[in-house]
């Protein structure tokens, strides 16, 4: 339980009250009058409870009970989802946003799946050689830093198109973020010390300061307002889609490209459209899973990598051994050799979806697998199939049988630290989730080639993993995590963990996590991985490396007795709320 001090929270309250008394406007706060179990100004990180109608986890204790409490008052997890989207822009910047984009997978009650891709895009004046300078290198950070690293934002009509299948009015969805970004909330210490690193960023790649640098150094207990996201959000819940692509959100942004050297127009984001995509579906152990499609890359490689170790009895060869691990990286390997070469936006580059995830395709692929043997990259290239740190993730489920996975992110940590002057939000640096030269790897070390090279238009590949999972057609498990090119790989550890393992959902999101995405040739490992599966792992020539962490994975299931088991990872302040 991570608890503010109480001293702090207690005189933060007070000097809120006296504003809030002063200015009139406790009136105003609707959503949070009518709520008053969920205090901005004093709550806790709650990482594990069962409920018995609706759930929520996500990386922000106020987003997540923000959602059990659109559930609580009549909406579905579709609502939640929305409520959940909006308010994690406000108290989770660094990746909650309405400047960068996502992927919605819902299923409802009646078994209808729906996946919602509002991926940012590049924009109309976007070339493949844009981020190169004049001998044809690439320069790197031109696509991570600043407006020129900006796709045209997905996440606010990604959320209207969400909007078709839930119940409340979209007003009193966006209500609660507006109330918390007008009002304040109390910043945590890790929310404190993430803006904190990023402050001489913000400054320098954007026009003005702004709300989340108005003060040298936060800590734990202040209260962070931010007046002009409160306005911006305002301009949404009054006009619609028209508040942020259109008038004055569009006028502000395009301002911001100006000042920044970057390309997005106002035509640019009044032709912004979220895309429906069928979702991934495979079996894996009697199992049912359902995971997203390209764009995202990472719906296939989950796909690829359990199929390839379905044939094996992972429970036997134990957690976290050196022949589990062995086995599960060479599917990685595997995998992520195809993600470099097959995978980008379908809408411009044909991905042999179906042959990448059958049957046929993946044990040919494995054939080459020999026990106890570190496989090589080198070796390993991509198949040739015969048919042409930071995101955020949240679930919701409802007591109709409806579930949500939705995974959404500005890319790096707080995107491309511009904060659109008199707006209030960051922008993403999504762009640099394209190849910007074959070969040259992004900020998550991945490389590709054509299919996902630069073009006006064209969304760049993605690893987010929105996954939900059945089990005899009935709801059972939505999981998800921040994490770049680590996140099909914890969404499939986290399933194994579950599945083959028989964790609770709380002990598969929190356990140690191992990472192999074929170039570079490396195993990564959390620092509390078995010293004893490194050593054998080394001794068999494969190289690894001890990273810190991996991912935020945030996750639901429906245990035997119909209870919904919510976690949020011990990772960052995941927090759940349900009723
Ligand atoms: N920006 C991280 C991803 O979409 O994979």
């Amino acid at each position: 339980m991570n608890r503010m001090h109480l001293k702090v929270q207690l005189s933060v309250t007070l000097t809120a009250l006296l504003v809030l008394l002063a200015t009139g406007t406790v009136q105003a706060q609707k959503f949070f009058k009518a709520n008053p179990q969920i205090n901005p100004y004093n709550f806790s990180v709650v990482k594990e409870q069962s409920y018995n109608n609706a759930a929520v986890t996500s990386a922000h204790p106020l987003a997540s009970m923000v959602g059990a409490a659109i559930m609580q008052q009549g909406g579905n997890a579709f609502d939640a989802a929305i409520a959940v989207q909006f308010a994690l822009a406000v108290v989770h910047p660094a990746a909650g946003n309405i400047g960068g984009g996502g992927f919605m997978l819902g299923r409802k009650a009646d078994g209808t799946l729906i996946g919602i891709d509002y991926r940012e895009t590049a924009p109309a004046k976007a070339h493949r050689d844009m981020y190169l300078d004049a001998k044809g290198e690439a320069i790197t950070e031109k696509s991570k830093d600043g407006p020129p690293a900006s796709g045209i934002p997905g996440s606010v009509a990604g959320m209207f198109s969400t909007h078709a299948f839930a119940k409340l009015p979209m007003a009193d969805l966006l209500e609660p973020a507006i109330e918390l970004a007008e009002f304040g909330h109390v910043l945590t210490e890790k929310e404190a010390g993430g803006l904190n690193s990023q402050r001489a960023d913000f400054l320098k790649y954007s026009a003005a300061a702004s709300a989340l640098t108005s003060k040298e150094k936060w800590k734990a207990g202040d209260t962070l307002y931010q007046p002009e996201l409160a306005a911006t959000l305002k301009r949404i819940q009054k006009n619609g889609l028209a508040g942020f692509y259109e008038g004055k959100t569009a006028e502000l942004i395009v301002k911001e490209m100006q000042y920044g050297g970057g390309i997005i127009t106002k035509a640019d984001l009044k032709n912004y459209q979220p895309k429906f995509r069928k979702p991934i579906e495979f079996d894996y152990k009697n199992h049912h899973v359902i995971t997203f499609a390209p764009p995202s890359s990472g719906g296939i490689i989950i796909a690829q990598m359990m199929k390839m170790i379905a044939p094996f009895d992972i429970a036997k060869m134990g957690f976290n051994t050196f022949e589990s691990v062995n086995l599960m990286v060479e599917a990685q390997r595997r995998a992520y050799a195809d993600r470099a070469e097959h995978m980008g936006d379908p809408d411009f580059w044909k991905v042999p979806t179906a042959s990448l995830v059958s049957d046929e395709y993946v044990k040919e692929r494995m054939k080459d697998f020999q026990p106890g043997v570190a496989g090589s990259s080198k070796i390993t290239l991509a198949g040739v199939p015969k048919e042409t740190e930071q995101t955020t993730h949240f679930s919701t489920m409802d007591k109709e049988g409806n579930m949500v996975a939705n995974t959404t992110t500005l890319n790096g940590s707080y995107g491309n630290r511009t904060i659109v002057a008199g707006a209030g939000f960051l922008l993403n640096n999504e762009m640099d989730d394209f190849s910007v030269k074959p070969g040259v790897p992004n900020m998550f070390g991945a490389i590709g080639g054509e299919a996902n090279a630069v073009q006006p238009g064209k969304r760049m590949l993605s690893s987010m993993t929105p996954t939900l999972v059945t089990l005899n057609n009935k709801p059972y498990i939505t999981i998800g995590s921040p994490g770049g090119t680590t996140i099909p790989n914890q969404v499939y550890e986290g399933l194994v963990n579950i599945i083959d393992y028989k964790m609770t959902i709380k002990q598969a999101i929190d356990a140690s996590r191992f990472h192999h995405q074929w170039i570079p040739d490396r195993v990564d490992v959390e620092s509390d991985f078995p010293e004893a599966t490194i050593q054998a792992l080394k001794a068999k020539g494969y190289t690894v490396t001890k990273r810190g962490r991996f991912g935020r994975m945030d996750g639901i299931l429906i245990n035997e007795t119909g209870k919904l088991e919510a976690a949020g990872d011990k990772r960052g302040d995941d927090s759940v709320a349900g009723y």
